[in-house]
């Protein structure tokens, strides 16, 4: 535990030791939605909690339009596709300088749910479909926030992947799937940044709710990864309060008046909440609650336009151009191009999701106005706005934006998906944007050949009108200052560096979870297992639209002497990996270096390769820069389920490193060496094969063998004709495909005692 904490921890222990039975209890839920109790006699304070993630959404009344003034950041999917952990940092400060400037203490985020289906409603408010990129960009952004004083609360804990039937739901999940794909982004972010606090999902996980699921919220999260702080319910995922006190949730939020306080008191006068356990639970919170209340900042203020500047600047970074042929972008002012901007979007963003995480904005930038600026006035522009805000288009509305097309030598199509289509709360029901917008584009490339699509949404969608335009940029929910971040974009003031945080699939179908996203009549089945975005789509060799990873730049890299630092390694040891990256255009950019591994002969169904490190390099045209990754054991590692570890299977592994999931042009392997510790101890449940490929099993493999084959032939003095040799080996082969598979407490049976118990036991004694 970190010295600050146990300071804390120490003062609040000895608060705890003088409270009574029923504020212990008050204590455990919320004053209202918002806030802690205070207990005034022992002078504990109660402190201020709200939404997050990407802006303040702090509530001044009972609508979300009331909420106070505050920079809206672009979403967790456009952050995410920066791939830029120091930008991630840079906004979390900003955040808690308006946190701070709000006497908030704890701001609800971030959140880092896996993308399991892009139809998910959240997903906007997610970053990535891998676990290492989502975790990496979490700890960051905590580190951000924590380091003004503000704590955060990562959420929501765990496997909490639809909108459907959101507080009911189960996940039901296998143990490897659990360990690979949901938890280490959690994982990464508390070992890494210590939240202050976790908020644990509505759903359950394996049949337990996870507001009262013991192995999620102490076993794993605070015996496991060393969690300090408290967890708090997410807004009503209280179902029993005393199953969840023992379970390890401190704060049920938003606050229940005396319904659980009674229960909890109940409970503890019942004999079934032992007082230790409650004043453990309490102890917890309490030292947080002291600590964000320390941590305040009076009279604290934030730069607001120096933070719309920063989310226009992060605005750039997250933006990606998927497609550019013939150079048509940037739209170079100097070329004095005729420019028909087309669809109400350019004036009336989508910039962010709907639900808790919407913020009241300082001010709105729009990309139309920003073009104007941008140009020099409004000479050059024309504007359609081709559809309403729904999305529905009419003859009229196509009509005008089809002239206006055809007389522009560039038209600029905003288009994607308004707010009932991608909410909170929801899932959505396809990939496809409204129909009005595909109309739109398609009437539009029909007249005009350099036609550009801006798309502003908060998950993939499907493009039918892909191959028909030139060019495209994914702006995400951009934020408020999105409309200046694109302008920037379209007129090369920034060159974009972004790539894609998950995979954009060709269509519903090709999805890991077609069949069943989302669960229906409350059961969410995670069938696909480890397989969900790139994973999936390598292993059904499906060819994404866009894939995991992808984004271009104005500028061209080249990627040149891959070098590890040895060819083998032990597991328990490391791997410097090392390459080089050169900007071969004419202009400065970002380069997002990926790194993935591959093993060659997996022992059980693995991905095609997996992402393990990756970096976000600025070069000049012509420079070169060096860049290193280190590798250690969990990169090689599989769950392994049996032994409920993560072990390396030892043998050769591919690192291979490029510009995206789907091109990474080097190569190199390397063998990795497992230590005893990964080996599994044999039992009288391992089967016969696994004595063989055993260190130790495999010196007495031959006695297992024996025991149904005999002597091997080379012993005996048996002569054979060439038909009976192949007959025997051919029976030999039989039983051997037959005996490997076999516990080997079950040669006792078999050879009617031959084998007996006590050689057995011999046997066991001698490999241990
Ligand atoms: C959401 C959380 C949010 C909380 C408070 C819940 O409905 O799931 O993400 O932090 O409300 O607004």
């Amino acid at each position: 535990m970190s010295e600050q904490f146990k300071v804390y921890k120490a003062r609040a222990r000895e608060l705890v030791a003088q409270m009574t039975l029923e504020e212990k209890a008050r204590l455990l839920s919320g004053n209202g939605a918002w806030t802690t109790h205070k207990i005034e006699r022992l002078g504990v304070p109660s402190i201020y909690m709200t939404d997050g993630p990407h802006g303040l959404r702090k509530s001044q009344g009972p609508s979300m339009a009331d909420a106070v003034p505050a920079t809206c950041f672009p979403t967790a999917s456009a952050l995410a596709s920066s791939w830029d952990t120091d930008l991630l940092r840079q906004v979390g400060v900003a955040l808690a300088r308006e946190s701070q400037a709000n006497d908030v203490q704890l701001l609800l985020g971030p959140g880092i749910n896996m993308k399991r289906s892009p139809l998910g409603g959240r997903n906007f408010e997610y970053f990535s479909e891998d676990p290492i990129l989502a975790g990496q960009l979490a700890a960051a952004y905590i580190q951000g926030v924590q380091s003004e004083g503000v704590g955060t609360s990562l959420k929501h804990f765990a496997v909490n992947n639809q909108e459907h039937e959101r507080m009911i739901s189960n996940s039901t999940l296998d143990e490897r799937t659990l360990r690979e794909i949901y938890l280490p982004a959690f994982e990464i972010a508390i070992t890494q940044a210590q939240p202050w606090t976790v908020m644990c999902a509505y759903n359950k996980v394996n049949g337990v709710y996870a507001s009262e699921n013991h192995l999620l919220l102490e076993d794993i999260l605070r015996e496991e990864w060393g969690f300090e702080g408290f967890v708090v319910s997410d807004w009503g995922a209280v179902h029993d309060r005393v199953k969840g006190v023992t379970a390890g949730l401190n704060l049920e939020m938003p606050g229940s008046g005396e319904v659980n306080r009674k229960k909890i008191i109940d409970g503890v006068n019942s004999g079934l909440l032992p007082v230790a356990r409650l004043d453990e639970v309490v102890t917890t919170l309490l030292a947080v609650v002291l600590k964000a209340s320390e941590s305040r900042k009076p009279g604290a203020r934030f730069d607001a336009d120096q933070h719309h500047a920063l989310a226009r600047q992060v605005a750039g970074e997250s933006i990606i151009l998927l497609k550019n042929d013939d150079n048509l972008l940037p739209l170079e002012a100097g070329k004095k191009k005729k420019l028909a901007v087309i669809g109400a979007f350019a004036k009336e963003p989508r910039y962010q999701g709907a639900g808790s995480s919407q913020v009241n904005p300082t001010r709105i930038s729009n990309a139309y106005d920003e073009l104007v600026t941008l140009l020099g006035g409004t000479e050059r522009l024309s504007y359609a706005s081709g559809y309403d805000l729904e999305g529905v288009t009419t003859p009229q509305l196509l009509e005008e934006a089809r002239q206006q097309a055809r007389e522009a030598d560039v038209a600029i199509v905003f288009a994607g998906l308004p707010d009932s289509y991608e909410s909170e709360g929801f899932d959505r029901a396809a990939l496809d944007i409204p129909e009005g917008h595909n109309r739109l584009i398609d009437v539009v490339s029909q007249v005009q050949p350099n036609t550009v699509v801006v798309l502003m949404n908060g998950s993939s969608i499907a493009m039918p009108w892909v191959g028909r335009v030139k060019a495209l940029l994914e702006g995400w929910l951009t934020g408020q200052a999105g409309g200046g971040a694109i302008a920037d974009i379209l007129t090369g003031k920034v060159n974009p560096s972004a790539k894609l945080a998950e995979t954009f699939p060709m269509r519903l179908e090709d999805t890991p979870t077609a069949t069943e996203f989302p669960g229906l009549n409350q059961q969410a089945q995670y069938g696909e297992g480890v397989f969900i975005g790139y994973r999936y789509y390598d292993k059904k060799n499906l060819t994404p639209l866009f894939p995991f990873g992808f984004g271009l730049s104005y500028t061209t890299f080249a990627y040149s002497e891959l070098t590890l630092s040895a060819p083998s390694i032990q597991d328990t040891g490391t791997l410097t990996v090392q390459l080089k990256v050169r900007n071969t255009g004419k202009v400065a950019g970002k380069e997002i270096v990926q790194l993935y591994v591959r093993e060659d002969k997996p022992v059980l169904s693995r991905p095609e390769k997996e992402l393990k490190a990756f970096t976000k390099v600025a070069l000049e045209p012509g420079e070169e820069k060096t860049v290193s990754f280190t590798l250690k054991q969990r990169d090689f590692a599989y769950y392994n389920t049996p032994l409920h570890r993560w072990t390396v299977n030892p043998g050769r592994f591919d690192i291979l490193v490029g510009s995206s999931s789907r091109n990474l042009p080097l190569r190199k392997h390397v063998e990795v060496e497992a230590g005893p510790a990964a080996v599994p101890a044999l039992t009288r449940n391992s089967t016969v094969k696994e004595f063989k490929n055993h260190p130790k099993g495999k010196a007495v493999y031959p006695q297992l063998t024996k025991v149904f084959l005999g002597e091997p032939p080379a012993q005996t003095n048996v002569k054979r004709t060439p038909q009976e040799e192949r007959a025997r080996q051919k029976a030999e082969m039989s039983t051997m495909v037959f005996l490997h598979d076999m516990p080997v407490y079950k040669l006792v049976n078999f050879s009617e005692g031959r084998f007996t118990e006590q050689a057995l036991n011999e046997l066991l004694a001698q490999v241990q």
